[in-house]
């Protein structure tokens, strides 16, 4: 029976733009794909956009759309961004289809056949100004177990303690400021804690389908008890309805990963299948094997809940559920106000997207650690390898031929079928084209169990073999005495790019078709046994390959995430947040809709009076709070004098202080000093505004700081 591979990467959130993180797996996701193509295998790129939930509802309310538009707008924005980073996707969906929605309603009937379901009634917590059950995200209070101020309803970011929003002190509704209420709901719960499920997940660990580390945290949280688990919301809630239960919604991430299913029979019907035949060959049938690939914050999902659906709707269960680490920048966490919290197409307008496909590639491997992106490394990396041994050995020997030997490939002084004996070690060109297949088995090896870093360093080594043959050999010097055995040299070379353009195709596809075509040929498929066969026919026309990349670019692209990043809303509560353990945005409380009384006029003042305040461009250097106080922030402000100036400002109810470095601010410079909370406040910075719905005035180009401001 043929066996196919349907890979999946996690559904991006269609409510915010793609940035560097999300391509460390989606490239990585794509790599791997385009290999076992190319290697002859049945694959499938499976994805989505993920479009359900309170942020995605409660954002497009803000913005004055319909959900679905805001869904669209992100849809179409995360195709271009992935076109242009080559992530070719076999389908690209919503979850938000009808499709998704059949296939959620079957299995959630299928779930309820074998007695998996339950309603219960529980305590919702409920605003009764926004007439709404309040997710834990949208609560707000001080922590029972650290007593930080301003944590959410489910975990404390400080502590890291996981609780319930009722055992949380001081709550309030993050949304409109007021205090929440216990209000009786009834929900649907998953009985996933039943004792067959949790013997089946047992067994689904030790099955090989998870990395050990991973394996083991798994265990420990079943070993810990699974609680049951509550599949629907109340409305309003942008998802799909519960048959028969008018005003309940399905939970966003009971119809997420069922978007894989969807997606993937948006593909078969493309291909001519019928929905059903596409959900029975894909999805419940031994010939399809499923791998998923996600980030280490959303493990709980795809290794409890999902397995236990799929088994309990007695569909296909991960043959892999492949986990990668978390993207760090010069060592840290992405960070707003640093510029490293970099948007793709930020990152695409500055920087080739295939000097990132190629750096990621040679950090890939098979653990889940964390993947670091060091601009410097970046640079030396891409220049080094990419341009200096892989582009350089493609122009060195094509140049050579097109100039002095009329752009035409020799003969070599073995066999293609010889070149596939194991190498003697006695140096010949025979052993070097032997080594070069060796590597080249190798990296094949290493593609098909998605160990891309170490199939980088197997063709590191193939460029290594050309580059130092067409070094020992000199073609310009044999080409004095011998034009023929410089051809055969450059053959011998061009032979060896050939390879490269094979297998730097997964990584680097624009690249490598470029090489073919500096080679003149096209190449299909990767396999070794393909190798050294190129003799005896015209090369192709010259062109570059690919232009070393300086650091200013790099310099640039953070330079134009600090502004981009600046002006983005930064809102917490619209912020696609994930449920306790995942790391959400900080971001700004949203302004209250409620109309605001609007203050009369005082009294008229002189230019004269108004010229007595001298406002200045300050640049926030540095923020902090002011212990015990939950609106106070003190912060460093550079007015262009000797030194910066300490300045408190009332503004840490809105803003976290990280939030405000960088940031080019309006000071009034000439107040008197005073002191709050015991601090000297040597000046003012201004804002609109008030309470919760406060915004500092910030300047939106990069005067100088100390400029003037009338
Ligand atoms: N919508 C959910 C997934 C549902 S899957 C049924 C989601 N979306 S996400 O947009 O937040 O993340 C999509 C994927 O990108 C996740 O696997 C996540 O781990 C990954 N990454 C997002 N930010 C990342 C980094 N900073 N670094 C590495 N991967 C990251 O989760
Ligand atoms: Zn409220």
């Amino acid at each position: 029976m043929s066996s196919r591979t349907l890979l999946t990467a996690a559904l991006p959130y269609a409510n915010g733009s793609l940035h560097l993180g999300h391509l460390v797996e989606y490239c990585q996701a794509d790599m791997y794909v385009r290999a076992l193509k190319r290697m002859g295998r049945d694959a499938l790129y499976i994805c989505a956009d993920d479009t359900h939930g309170t942020p995605i509802e409660l954002n497009a309310q803000r913005q004055g759309i319909e959900p679905l538009a805001l869904v669209s707008r992100y849809h179409d924005e995360h195709k271009r961004d992935f076109a242009r980073f080559d992530v070719a996707f076999d389908n690209f969906g919503l979850t938000h289809s009808d499709i998704n929605r059949a296939v959620v309603e079957r299995i959630y009937a299928e779930l309820g056949k074998k007695g998996l379901l339950e309603d219960r009634e529980m305590d919702g917590i409920w605003c009764e100004v926004d007439k709404r059950f309040l997710p834990d995200r949208f609560i707000r209070g001080t922590c029972p177990v650290c007593a930080s101020a301003d944590q959410y309803g489910d975990v404390c970011e400080v502590c890291g303690s996981t609780y319930t929003p009722q055992e949380l002190k001081a709550p309030r509704c993050a949304l409109c400021g007021t205090t929440p209420v216990v209000k009786k709901t009834t929900h649907v719960f998953f009985k996933i804690s039943r004792d067959d499920m949790v013997g089946f997940l047992r067994k689904w660990i030790d099955s090989g389908s998870l990395q050990q580390d991973v394996a083991n945290y798994v265990r420990n949280w079943i070993e810990g008890g699974l609680k049951d688990w509550c599949i629907t919301r109340d409305g309003p809630y942008f998802g799909f309805g519960v048959p028969n239960k008018p005003g309940k919604f399905f939970y966003v991430w009971l119809d997420a990963p069922i978007g894989y299913i969807a997606s993937s029979i948006e593909w078969g019907q493309r291909q001519g299948m019928s929905f059903d035949d596409a959900f029975n060959t894909l999805w419940r049938s031994s010939s399809t094997r499923v791998e998923h690939l996600i980030g280490k914050d959303i493990v709980y999902f795809h290794t409890l809940f999902w397995p236990a659906v799929l088994h309990a709707a007695e569909l296909t269960l991960p043959s892999k559920v492949h986990v990668h680490g978390m993207l760090t920048i010069d060592g840290e966490k992405m960070s707003k106000s640093r510029g490293t919290f970099i948007n793709a197409a930020t990152f695409a307008d500055h920087v080739d997207p295939q000097a990132l496909r190629y750096y990621y590639a040679c950090k890939y491997g098979a653990a889940s650690d964390d993947l670091d992106l060091s601009f410097d490394d970046f640079v030396l990396r891409v220049n080094g390898e990419l341009v200096n041994k892989h582009a350089n050995l493609f122009s060195r020997c094509t140049q050579f031929l097109t100039q002095k030997l009329d752009g035409k490939l020799g003969d070599l002084p073995f066999g293609a079928k010889e070149a596939q004996g194991e190498p003697s070690g006695d140096g010949s060109l025979l052993d070097q084209a032997r080594r070069v297949v060796q590597s080249a088995r190798k990296a094949e090896q290493f593609f098909a169990n998605r160990e891309l870093g170490q199939a980088m360093r197997e063709l590191s080594a193939i460029a290594d073999i050309g580059n130092e043959y067409m070094q020992s050999a000199k073609p310009w010097d044999q080409l004095k005495t011998d034009p023929e055995k410089a051809r055969e040299t450059c053959t011998f070379a061009a032979n060896v790019c050939h390879a490269l353009a094979m297998y730097l195709w997964p990584v680097v596809p624009r690249f490598s078709e470029a090489g073919a075509a500096l080679l003149g040929s096209t190449i299909d498929r990767m396999s070794s046994e393909l190798l050294f066969a190129e003799r005896k026919r015209p090369i192709g026309p010259q062109q570059r390959l690919f232009e070393r990349i300086d650091r200013a670019q790099v310099d640039k692209v953070v330079e134009a995430s600090k502004q981009t990043m600046a002006v983005a809303s930064t809102d917490k509560t619209t912020s696609t947040a994930k449920p306790a353990a995942a790391q959400g945005a900080k971001g700004l409380p949203p302004v209250s809709a409620a109309p605001i009384t609007v203050a009369p006029l005082k009294e008229t003042v002189a230019y004269t009076d108004f010229e007595k305040l001298d406002l200045r461009v300050g640049l926030v250097t540095a923020a902090e709070r002011v212990p015990k106080s939950k609106k106070l922030l003190k912060l460093m402000v550079d007015l262009g004098e000797e030194k910066p100036r300490q300045i408190v400002a009332g503004l840490g109810a809105v803003y976290e202080p990280e939030m405000l470095v960088d940031t080019r601010v309006i000071v009034v410079a000439n107040l008197a000093p005073a002191k709050l909370m015991g601090i000297e406040s040597q000046g003012m910075v201004l804002a609109g505004g008030e309470g919760e719905s406060l915004s500092v005035l910030r300047i939106d180009r990069d005067l100088k700081p100390g400029s003037g401001v009338r």
